[in-house]
């Protein structure tokens, strides 16, 4: 009898459910999407019923598309848009809407945070992590700040995913990856960090359990089975942080492989066998989805956000193009990109359209080309977009290796930009390493976790196993010819940030 495992991805437009076979195979997909509020600039915000509606709707959609009989899917696992904070009451009502891991209204009580514990050290040492605004930490210390009231009606806090396990199985908990994520968390020894929390005056049982990625945490209740399609009684396991589970879902659990992501944001990831002290302020630094493993990686705020934003604003005519003859936009500049020449004939573009938060954590950088002359055109500007993109996550990787330098075989990529030949070439010949895509890679964090699950349902016995089911599906190999210019290109790139910083800070008061 052939046994399934499904799995939510609640991301920050949608959540997506999947249903996965015991051979790795996705055998349904469904997206129900749900508002973002953002009611001042840098807050971001979403309701965590709207989690829960589009959570159960898209797996009951999932199920029903399947076919299967639901008494077949041996687990339920998660995927979660990291760092966000979920207040509940004493009766497990939410108190506020959720703030998101791209809400920066903490910026000053993180940096508070710093300089009352003496500096990035101090904090380090509790959780080997830097306290970004993005984390779950600094929310809490902006709700005690500035909103007290809802501060003391707190009674637990807990991550998004974390939000759609107690409503299927009204129990409080979270897992290790996910945790890691909240500037509160002892990442070696996977625990919340006790000495911080007591330092800080945040009382400790504001936090739940923390499990591994494959534990179960308990099981389907009756009135979630109804709204999910479900089983009553389907074990529902720990899951992990989105950034971290899909790196699984690539097959990153070791060190040796680089992970690229080319989302909205960009990650560059690897995951390591050891722990070790993470001394890079823009480096986090996370457990991993198995006891013992870690993960460490640098977001890039605005990568494939870079590619979309120059489509929309300067490329009205290929858009029209494009619907009329029924192609995809990209298509038609990635041939334009294609006929310019490695290194876009002298021009750089700086991703920096957010801020950055990795290789630089700095929120005051600008975008800029750099390097036009009168006899540049629209394809070597749209192939300088992606080839900005790979020099800032060659420089995140090179402080990935920094920290762990280990030999590195090849790149495994995934994401919306990673469907472009083009940017998978242009990535294989920047850090002259063979790229690759993965089967399964394309449905994001929802298909590491349901790996995660299926080893917690004993489908397989860990998450080497598990990964074992994956097919390569595309390969890149680097052109030593290209070797040169991208070298040349990544030295001068890597040069504009000292150069430019003292403008961009000026910039950014004006
Ligand atoms: C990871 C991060 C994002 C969110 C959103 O640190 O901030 O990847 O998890 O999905």
């Amino acid at each position: 009898m052939k046994q399934y495992v499904a799995a939510m991805d609640i991301g920050t437009s949608g959540c997506k459910s999947i249903i996965v076979d015991d051979e790795g195979q996705v055998v349904s997909s469904v997206i129900e999407e749900y508002p973002l509020y953002s009611p001042k600039p840098g807050w971001n915000e979403q309701d965590p019923m709207d989690w829960w509606v589009g959570a159960y709707t898209s797996l009951h959609k999932a199920i029903d598309k399947s076919g299967i009989d639901a008494g077949n899917i041996k687990s339920l696992s998660f995927s979660g848009q990291m760092h966000g904070l979920v207040a509940m009451d004493k009766d497990g009502n939410v108190i506020r809407r959720a703030f998101l891991w791209n809400d920066q209204r903490c910026a000053k009580q993180c940096q508070e945070l710093l300089q009352d514990l003496g500096g990035f050290e101090e904090l380090r040492r509790f959780t080997n992590n830097n306290m970004l605004p993005g984390y779950q930490g600094g929310k809490i210390l902006w709700l005690r700040e500035v909103e007290p009231e809802n501060y003391q009606k707190m009674k637990k806090a807990i991550l998004p995913k974390d939000y759609l396990r107690y409503q299927l199985t009204g129990e409080y908990c979270t897992d290790a990856s996910d945790a890691s994520g909240t500037g509160f968390f002892d990442v070696e020894k996977r625990e919340h960090s006790w000495e911080l929390l007591d330092r800080l005056n945040i009382p400790r049982d504001l936090f739940p359990p923390v499990v591994e990625s494959s534990e179960v945490t308990g099981v389907v209740t009756k009135e979630a089975a109804e709204l999910t399609g479900l089983k009553p009684g389907t074990p529902v396991v720990g899951g992990g942080g989105d950034s971290v589970i899909q790196t699984t879902g690539m097959g990153l659990i070791r060190e040796g492989i680089l992970g690229l992501t080319l989302g909205t944001g960009g990650i560059v990831a690897m995951g390591m066998s050891q722990y070790i002290e993470n001394h890079d302020q823009t480096l986090q630094f996370f457990c991993n989805n198995q006891k013992d493993l870690y993960h460490v990686m640098g977001v890039m705020l605005a990568c494939g956000g870079s590619y979309q934003w120059y489509r929309n604003t300067f490329c009205k005519g290929e858009m029209a193009e494009a619907k009329a003859q029924g192609l995809d936009p990209y298509d038609i500049l990635n041939q334009g990109a294609e006929a310019s020449s490695p290194g876009s004939r002298g021009l750089i573009y700086l991703p920096y359209l957010s801020g950055e938060r990795a290789p630089y954590t700095d929120p005051n950088l600008r975008g800029c080309f750099i390097g036009m002359t009168q006899s540049h055109c629209k394809g070597d500007i749209t192939r300088s977009v992606m080839e900005g993109i790979g020099y800032g996550m060659k420089q995140i990787g090179e402080a990935i290796l920094q920290l762990k330098p280990v030999p590195l075989d090849r790149i495994i990529v995934s994401g919306g930009g990673s469907r472009s030949n083009l940017w998978r070439q242009i990535l294989s010949d920047i850090f002259q390493l063979p790229v690759y895509t993965v089967s399964g890679a394309k449905e994001g964090g929802a298909y590491g976790a349901c790996l995660v699950g299926g080893v917690g349902a004993g489908i397989w016995k860990d998450l080497d196993d598990a990964c074992s089911t994956m097919k390569v599906m595309t390969e890149n190999l680097p052109n030593p010819d290209n070797k040169a210019v991208y070298e040349e290109m990544y030295h001068i790139y890597s040069d504009m940030v000292p150069t430019l910083k003292n403008q961009f800070d000026r910039l950014s008061v004006i």
